[in-house]
């Protein structure tokens, strides 16, 4: 299979490089390709002519997205579009990467794929403008969400809590935050083997069972030798960011599960990335 990456540098984009290493690869990302330029994107995809692109490419920085809602929108909302035109023109199915925060975390189970959408953050409306986009302009996709991604060498809520704890000692995490700690490269697999299906449609991957950020916290300093570090439990309301997280945003994997798409338990796959 001929298969396009579009952030290709980043935590999923590199696990999907080593993940699909046996397929031909091209791929796009910062500074030498800007999936806001139309012509670029364009050019570059139709160039390559992909059975498939996966676009990871996206503004991640949640808190960046809240203080310029404009710039997240431009990347996140039209940089897809872009990526989604491009596939139309090549008569590309597209794979979207998109995020549990396209949900307004007032639910009291976990969120379904069917279930409506109502982001409360910038970042969560431009991943939805995003997602509106492949909806809109193809018939050939799978929006796949997912949720707390964490790799190797990436920028993740891992490596931050082991940073911290060595440096204070004692740390302070929030308890009224809720969702799914997924491993890169256990989502690379998934979406290795769901572009084979053509079962088109919108997908919820995450590593199964969800936790809140404080629960995660302690898994990992347990996991890494580190259980005396003291953790204080601290409510959303006495973290100062600048964006609001959905407060219980777990996603269920209903339609993956269907077709044999499913991927391990949180605390299995997290003991495996701290133990490398
Ligand atoms: N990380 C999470 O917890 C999480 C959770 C749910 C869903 N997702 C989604 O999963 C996907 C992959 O996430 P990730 O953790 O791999 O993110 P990541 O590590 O931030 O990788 C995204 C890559 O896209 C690049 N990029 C940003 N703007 C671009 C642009 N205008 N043109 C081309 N490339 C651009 C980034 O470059 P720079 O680093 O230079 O900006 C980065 O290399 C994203 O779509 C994200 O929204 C992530």
């Amino acid at each position: 299979m001929r298969i396009f990456i579009t952030g290709c540098k980043g935590q999923l984009g590199r696990t999907l490089n080593d993940v699909l290493a046996g397929e031909v690869l091209a791929g796009c990302d910062l500074p030498e390709l800007d999936i806001v330029d139309r012509a670029a994107i364009g050019a570059a995809i139709a160039g390559f002519a992909p059975d498939v692109v996966i676009h990871a490419a996206a503004w991640t920085d949640v808190d960046g997205c809240a203080r310029d809602p404009e710039r997240a929108y431009r990347v996140n909302g039209l940089g897809t579009q872009n990526v989604a035109l491009a596939c139309a023109q090549v008569g590309a199915p597209m794979v979207y990467i998109s995020t549990n925060e396209v949900f307004d975390g007032e639910a009291a189970e976990p969120y379904r794929e069917w279930d409506p959408i109502h982001p409360i953050n910038p970042y969560g409306r431009s991943k939805a403008a995003g997602e509106w986009f492949v909806r809109h302009l193809l018939t050939r996709f799978y929006i796949v969400r997912t949720a707390w991604l964490y790799a190797p060498g990436g920028r993740n809520f891992p490596h931050r809590i082991i940073q911290l704890a060595d440096e204070r000692g004692a740390l302070r995490v929030v308890t009224d935050e809720v969702g799914n700690p997924t491993y890169a490269p256990d989502l690379a697999q998934a979406l290795a083997a769901l572009i084979r299906t053509g079962a088109y449609g919108v997908y919820h991957l995450t590593n199964a069972g969800h936790c809140s950020r404080y629960d995660f916290a302690r898994e990992i300093l347990r996991i890494t030798g580190r259980e005396q570090v003291p953790v204080e439990p601290i409510p959303l309301a006495e973290f100062q960011r600048a964006s609001a997280p959905p407060p219980f945003a777990p996603l269920a994997n209903t339609a993956g599960a269907a077709l044999g798409i499913a991927l391990r338990p949180w605390e299995e796959a997290l003991a495996e990335f701290l133990g490398q």
